[in-house]
């Protein structure tokens, strides 16, 4: 099948675009390479997917619309993944313009394209960032999200509720995932799970916020690819729900679906695995709660099962290993 990808150069565009490719589909891959970290780490990933033939890249920001819609021309997906996105909840308190233009105005793009071109399944990355300061827990996908914390969760939300009105305007499936703390090889050097072995490993002290007083629902990277690609499947078909737990718009083929490991880990739990692997005791700095995070992720997993059969399953020991060999080998190479 012919798909497009953004955020291809990305953490998790490149683990799908990867897999993807491995099982014979052709992938366009759209990104602009922001300087939001590491450029070369991103131009790294491109490089591994270029060794496929099926693979073609495009450095290109989707703000600029006659360039992306000439990608779409020249073309023509079967299937859309939009994963580009300015991520990230601390640098949203400094430059919350780049979360309005990426995600707003890129997303809101890209859906006028699907549009002009329209796909057999539009499918839209989402944050546990939406449920904002919700308590109640688990996060369930029919819970209100509309206490959003930082630019960076109104922002995704705002795309989420555009691709509901496009998805109900011209009859485009659209399913769109709500990610919790995704991690493993290839991850993001502005991450907790990256900046930790990277501190632990170097000795370096390292910022514990609120006072490592959190619980986060670490996911592994391959199993989030793998609830992505069953989702892609579960194509929504408006009037035809999953059941009780399932989030199918009354006016839309369009759903919302959590994709997390539903098992929440302490953060002082998930430093103490890195601290086994890399072999080394952190230096720790106990910091206040930093404004606009939150205390608790924890994602319910039933309609996902539901659509899917599938529940991610890589615990957090298995998970934080794998990811300390790949940063060993990568800054080993
Ligand atoms: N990693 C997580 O824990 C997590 C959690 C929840 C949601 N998400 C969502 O998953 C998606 C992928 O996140 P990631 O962790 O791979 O982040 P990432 O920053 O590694 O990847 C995003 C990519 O999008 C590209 N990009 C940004 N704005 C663009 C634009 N306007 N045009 C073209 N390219 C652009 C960036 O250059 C980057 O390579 C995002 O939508 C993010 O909001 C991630």
């Amino acid at each position: 099948m012919k798909i497009l990808v953004t955020g291809t150069a990305g953490f998790i565009g490149f683990h799908l675009a990867r897999r993807l490719l491995a099982e014979g589909h052709e992938v366009a891959g759209i990104d602009a390479m922001v300087p939001y970290y590491d450029v070369a780490l991103k131009q790294r990933r491109h490089a591994i997917l270029g060794e496929s033939p099926n693979f073609r890249p495009y450095v290109l920001n989707l703000a600029d619309m006659p360039a992306t819609e000439a990608v779409f021309a020249a073309e023509r997906p079967e299937m859309v993944f939009h994963l580009a996105a300015q991520a990230g909840v601390r640098y949203a308190l400094e430059h919350p313009e780049s979360y309005v233009q990426s995600n707003v105005v890129g997303s809101f793009n890209l859906l006028e394209l699907v549009r002009r071109y329209p796909v057999r399944h539009l499918m839209l990355a989402s944050t546990s960032s939406a449920y904002g300061a919700n308590t109640k827990m688990p996060f369930q996908e029919q819970d209100p999200a509309v206490t959003p914390l930082t630019i960076y969760a109104a922002t995704k939300t705002a795309s989420e509720l555009m691709a509901h009105a496009y998805s109900h305007l011209w009859n485009q499936p659209v399913t769109a995932f709500r990610f919790f703390t995704v991690y493993g090889p290839w991850g993001r050097p502005d991450m907790a799970p990256w900046k930790f072995t990277d501190a632990i490993t170097h000795g370096r002290t390292m910022d514990i916020y609120n006072n490592g007083n959190m619980r986060r629902d670490f996911t592994f990277v391959d199993d989030l690819v793998e609830g992505i690609l069953r989702l892609s499947a579960a194509v929504p078909v408006q009037g035809q729900p999953v059941g009780a737990c399932d989030t199918l718009s009354p006016a839309a083929p369009f759903r919302l679906v959590n994709i997390g490991l539903g098992e929440p880990v302490q953060l002082l739990d998930f430093i103490a695995e890195i601290e086994r692997c890399v072999g080394r005791p952190a230096v720790r700095n106990y910091m206040p709660m930093q404004p606009g995070e939150v205390t608790d992720t924890f994602a319910d997993t039933t309609l996902l099962h539901a659509l899917t059969g599938f529940r991610p399953k890589v615990r957090v020991d298995e998970g934080v290993a794998a990811f300390v060999r790949w940063y060993r080998a990568y800054h080993a190479a």
